[in-house]
């Protein structure tokens, strides 16, 4: 994918300013909860960047707001330098792409997972032969690691969360998307595949210059998959910058108190003699 004269603006593929959402509930007596608030940061071309924070830091609020499943209360997200709002909403959906904490959410149950890729390529630029059509999907679940003759014709309930999120992948890897939004990817999946999928989305990074927003809470994977890493708490961003930088000489106390909560193995070693 060449479109460097498209994102222009340095590369930075999104860009969130000032990005706050207020949720009010209740009728009568409304209850206002934050969030996210004045939150602003960058993605370039072919970067991954990591969200951290504990639950309800305001993570999953953020990605809410780039996907256009909400509104922001105020700020503003612009995607290649335009608003994402001025984006035809199949056109910004062939750009962005979502895997989520609970990938069986983002499918209908009753659609097979043929089904599902099938109507990826509606997303796609430009037409394509139907006899290509199933080679590339077959090539596509192969490149995330998939069995295609295992997963063809399954529905959703018939697969594992692991490979739910990896399909989820494959699908935006079929629209050719530029950016996807990964919250907490890995969160179904076992320690023993959750490498693979991370070193999936390094892959797409540098074969593919994906630009990806990497949420987790998980300090180890956000250092592991990222260049830079922003630390969130109660729906502000405390600290960002290069990944060791920030994992390295944390300067805020927050990041301190996140990092120390993360089990070392000596520790474990310790405690066990
Ligand atoms: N629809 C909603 N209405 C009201 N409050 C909400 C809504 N969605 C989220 N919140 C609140 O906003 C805050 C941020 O929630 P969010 O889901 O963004 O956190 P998170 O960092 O993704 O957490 P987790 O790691 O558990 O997924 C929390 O206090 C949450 O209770
Ligand atoms: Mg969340």
């Amino acid at each position: 994918m060449d479109d460097t004269s498209e994102t222009g603006n340095n590369g930075i593929v999104l860009k969130c300013e000032g990005l706050t959402k207020l949720y009010t509930s209740g009728l009568i007596r409304t209850k206002t909860v934050t969030g996210a608030k004045d939150v602003s940061f960058g993605i370039k071309r072919g970067e991954i960047v990591s969200l951290a924070g504990e639950s309800g830091s305001g993570k999953s609020t953020v990605a809410r707001m780039i996907l256009r499943l909400i509104k922001p209360t105020s700020g503003s997200i612009t995607l290649n330098g335009r608003s994402i709002y001025s984006y035809d909403i199949r056109e910004y959906y062939r750009q962005v792409q979502a895997v989520f904490q609970d990938p069986y959410s983002a499918f209908n149950p009753f659609y097979t997972v043929d089904h599902v890729m099938e109507r990826a390529f509606g997303l796609r630029e430009g037409s394509i032969d139907p006899d290509e059509k199933d080679k590339i999907i077959q090539s596509t679940l192969e490149s995330i690691g998939l069995n295609p003759s295992e997963v063809l014709g399954r529905y959703p309930h018939e697969l594992s969360g692991g490979q739910m999120q990896r399909m989820l992948i494959g699908r935006s890897l079929l629209i050719g998307s530029q950016l996807l939004i990964a919250d907490e990817p890995t969160s179904m999946i076992d320690a023993s595949t959750r490498a693979g999928v991370l070193n999936l989305l390094l892959s797409l990074k540098k074969d593919k210059g994906l630009s990806v927003l990497f949420i987790t809470h998980d300090i180890g994977q956000a250092q592991y998959v990222s260049e830079r890493v922003l630390v969130m708490k109660q729906g502000e961003v405390v600290e960002q910058g290069p990944v060791d930088e920030v994992f390295i000489r944390p300067k805020h106390p927050y990041t301190k108190e996140l990092l120390a909560a993360v089990p070392t193995l000596y520790e474990r070693w310790d405690t066990c003699r």
